[in-house]
């Protein structure tokens, strides 16, 4: 094993565990253990990169000494128990999103956290998005003047992941796409807003596709066909509207699955500033201001930001890990923020099963 904060392990190996395994690796890090409940998904991964052992149990992985972080990916119910765990053992946590089921287990980790003296990075990658970060630098110099409303959204037309298995069994997932893909784009708006905090969220949440088991014709995912003998409890669109101090609203819509055209609704965040705005494409190469000049609508030059951004994105979130774990950094997304994340969900839950809106309490 390599020493100096170097040696990680992988708690959970499915499709986000290989990701983050790789990135890993071409940030220097050595993935040095690797746990998951399936023994073959440890071993595959295992298989994949340079020098991986693979543990008898996730108490062996933490009670390696020369491990100084792990990186946690496994379905969102474990991820409470397992990062309070990690931390508890001394080691410092990557932790896949969402941050937990609730406020009240992020809170958990945090007091884990503290105790342990010990980081949490959440797994926000969109934030590392080439074009969000861009965005983000060109709010810091004023460009798009005072910031009064975003319009995040993800959409997809038949994109359940997995349906029938964990991530649509809310016991296993906390819920649908507003908990899965909702997280991503809440998060990269209150970071790029500079985290005002939320004041009211008001919710709608749909169920007519998957968890019906029907009107749902699978066309491909990553996560996999459906396994129709499985569960589906959850919603597949999500709706929001979140005031903010200050004023700024945030509009949140988020889907799985719908009967509209790809390509129609853009996904994405949308920035509308007093100065300036701009469509924030998750997967775009560069980024547009639109503004005013000489008394007409004008577009900015664009900002040209990346070849491959997704990659782009994975490597400064690997990246990041290791500065943490080497020289001691601090985590470039937050548990604290993971916490006002969450409590946005939970309140979009809450607001959309009252039927009006609620205070977020943060
Ligand atoms: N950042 C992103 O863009 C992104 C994308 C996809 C998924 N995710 C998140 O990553 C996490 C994992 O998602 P996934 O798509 O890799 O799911 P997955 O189902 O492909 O993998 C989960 C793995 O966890 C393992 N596991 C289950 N219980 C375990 C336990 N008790 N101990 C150890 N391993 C256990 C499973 O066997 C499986 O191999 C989720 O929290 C999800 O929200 C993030």
């Amino acid at each position: 094993m390599k020493s100096n904060g170097s040696n990680i392990g992988i708690i959970g190996c499915g499709s986000i565990g290989h990701v983050h395994a790789r990135h890993a690796v071409q940030a220097g890090l050595n993935v040095a253990a690797v746990w998951d409940i399936l023994p073959h998904a440890a071993a595959t991964l295992a298989g994949e990169v340079p020098n991986a052992q693979v543990m008898p149990s996730v108490e062996a992985l933490l009670a390696q000494r020369d491990i100084a972080g792990v990186i946690i990916a496994v379905p969102n119910a474990l991820h409470m128990p397992l990062a309070v765990q990690s931390l508890q053992a001394g080691k410092h946590v990557l932790l896949e999103k969402p941050m937990a089921l609730s406020a009240g287990q992020c809170d958990e980790i945090i007091c884990a956290s503290d105790k342990a003296n010990k980081q949490v990075q959440m797994g926000f990658v969109c934030r590392q998005l080439p074009a969000v970060a861009t965005a983000k630098k060109l709010l810091n110099t004023g460009a798009f003047g005072s910031l009064y409303h975003i319009k995040a959204s993800t959409y997809r037309r038949r994109g359940v992941p997995g349906l029938g298995g964990w991530f649509t069994n809310k016991a296993h997932s906390g819920g649908g796409p507003l908990i899965d893909l909702g997280v991503h784009i809440i998060d990269a708006s209150l970071w790029l807003a500079g985290f005002p905090k939320v004041l009211r969220a008001s919710g709608a949440i749909y169920a007519n596709f998957g968890c019906q088991m029907q009107n749902y014709t699978h066309v491909s995912m990553w996560a996999g066909p459906p396994k129709f003998n499985g569960v589906c409890d959850v919603e597949d669109h999500a709706t929001a509207l979140l005031r903010c101090e200050g004023g700024l609203t945030i509009e949140v819509n988020t889907t799985w699955a719908m009967n509209v055209q790809d390509g129609i609704m853009p996904d994405g965040l949308i920035l509308m500033g007093q100065k300036a705005g701009c469509h924030i494409g998750l997967q775009a190469k560069s980024l547009t201001l639109a503004t005013e000049s000489h008394a007409m609508p004008a577009d900015l030059e664009p900002h040209f930001c990346a070849e491959d951004p997704l990659k782009q994105a994975w490597n400064a979130q690997a990246a990041a890990f290791a500065s943490l774990l080497q020289q001691g950094t601090m985590p470039i997304a937050t548990a604290r923020e993971g916490r006002q994340v969450q409590s946005v969900i939970d309140a979009i839950y809450a607001s959309a099963k009252l039927g009006h809106e609620v205070d977020v309490h943060a």
